[in-house]
């Protein structure tokens, strides 16, 4: 198939895209008609004026004119699609969040091969869960996530809950100069840190856009934190929000929404019913720095539906298996430092430093000759999975393949919760406990990609 008629197809599916037409927000709708259609994930070098005026030369993107497409599955239906490589270095996608066959994660050479320009590769699964995840290359993953490639993922639960339109909110930084075009993405001496910043700050490759959604209509905000580095502190003002799912999970006890931490790779939704007048502004606030800013607005318009959050049905949980905690054993990963803090030669987009490691042991990637696993798991079995983190930064801690519940943490008190990403505090302890359901080999590492890239990765097998 050509490159043009692949890019009307893709087109043609764009035109079904339910809501945010106008902002500019992309979505592709698998509805019923379109099940067997199979979709194209293309990612390609652009262009994109992320500030007015300024166009960004060599933006990455899964579309020729934006931002990613918001992808759409259904829970327990069969997803497929197609990654075809139009950028000149080899990608994969990962699937955040997803649990599915170890040979869809994503991973180069840990379970597929590169896909080289050109080439294309198949993903194809079925997603037991319904909620917020998302896409993004795993092989020279600071460059290809800094330069634009990531989407988030929605799968839509298998009975609509009711809401009158699901908003995506993709948050992330971009380090452009003042001229609009890429500065250097990292320094060292803050990878050895928290990371290093963005300079210009989007929600949906836009600075502070705002949204107008029927008043009186009841809003499903999903919020995407796929920013390489920074850890947002999000609050809603001018209207009441309701926390409804963490990570893509349903929360037992949901509640509304004072200030909430999510950490790169994090995801948080939100219910919010639009005010009944018109024109009213609901913003969405980041108070993570000392200069706080306005994510993204919502503002009221037209004639109230006048909905009612009681008119929501609650979330049905994931199935996600109970973990037996008596008969569960305890494996430690120590997330510490390294002392070594001159660059080698890498590969696959490691950075050459090793300033991180889990268990002692650096890991700036992957490699064709995987290193072994940092824990051996029985299939079936419960573990739980002490997470120490022994530096004087946060770590939002990711596992592949597998949903975890964090049970106890020895600074505070952590809410029932499942999920995949778990932000860990400055010498923090958080246990996990999960069953090991899914064979294969799974990452584990920090999703600030610096840390990522210097050490901070793993992975764990299941057999
Ligand atoms: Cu968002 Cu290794 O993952
Ligand atoms: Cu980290």
């Amino acid at each position: 198939m050509s490159a043009l008629s692949r890019r009307t197809l893709l087109k043609s599916a764009l035109g079904a895209g339910t809501c945010l037409a106008e902002s500019g927000l992309a979505s592709l709708v698998t509805g019923n008609s379109a099940k067997a259609q199979v979709q194209l994930l293309e990612p390609v070098t652009t262009q994109f004026e992320l500030i007015p005026g300024k166009p960004t030369q060599n933006i990455y993107s899964y579309l020729p004119e934006g931002p990613a497409p918001v992808l759409y599955a259904r829970q327990g239906e069969m997803f497929h699609t197609r990654l075809v490589n139009g950028l000149a270095e080899p990608t994969t996608v990962h699937w955040h969040g997803l649990r599915l066959p170890n040979d869809m994660d994503g991973v180069p050479f840990l379970t597929q091969p590169y896909v080289y320009p050109g080439e294309t590769f198949d993903y194809r699964f079925t997603p037991p869960d319904a909620g917020t995840f998302w896409y993004h290359p795993h092989c020279n993953t600071l460059e290809q996530m800094s330069f634009g490639l990531n989407g988030a993922f929605v799968v839509q639960e298998a009975e609509d809950p009711g809401f009158d339109t699901d908003v995506v909110l993709n948050l992330r930084d971009w380090r452009l100069g003042s001229d609009g075009q890429f500065i250097s993405l990292y320094k060292a001496r803050k990878a050895a840190r928290a990371g290093t910043y963005g300079t210009v700050k989007t929600a949906n490759w836009a600075t502070s856009p705002v949204y107008e959604l029927p008043a009186g209509s009841l809003v499903r905000l999903r919020i995407l934190v796929s920013d390489v580095t920074r850890i947002y502190r999000l609050a809603v003002t001018g209207a009441e929000a309701t926390v409804i799912a963490k990570d893509g999970y349903p929360l037992s006890e949901i509640a509304p929404l004072k200030e909430a931490s999510i950490g790169p790779g994090q995801r948080m939704d939100l219910v919010i019913r639009m005010p009944d007048e018109e024109g009213a502004t609901i913003d969405v606030r980041n108070l993570s720095t000392t200069r706080p800013w306005t994510v993204a607005s919502l503002k009221s318009s037209g004639l109230s539906l006048q909905r009612d959050v009681r008119e929501i049905r609650p979330l049905p949980a994931n199935p996600v298996a109970q973990p037996d905690l008596n008969s569960a054993e305890t494996i430690r990963f120590e997330f510490t430092a390294t002392a070594e803090q001159a660059p080698k030669s890498g590969y696959c987009g490691t950075l050459g430093f090793s300033f991180w490691a889990i268990n002692r042991r650096p890991w700036s990637g992957v490699s064709p000759d995987p290193m072994a696993p940092l824990a051996e798991l029985k299939l079936g079995r419960s573990y739980i999975f002490s997470l120490l983190n022994r530096t004087p930064h946060s770590h939002p801690v990711h596992l592949h393949g597998l949903a975890f519940r964090p049970i106890r943490s020895n600074k505070r008190v952590l809410p029932a919760h499942v999920t995949d990403t778990v932000l860990i505090l400055p010498d923090e302890q958080i246990d996990v406990a999960l069953v090991a359901d899914n064979p294969g080999d799974w990452l584990l590492h920090c999703h600030v990609i610096e840390h990522q890239k210097t050490g901070m990765a793993g992975f764990i097998r299941v057999i």
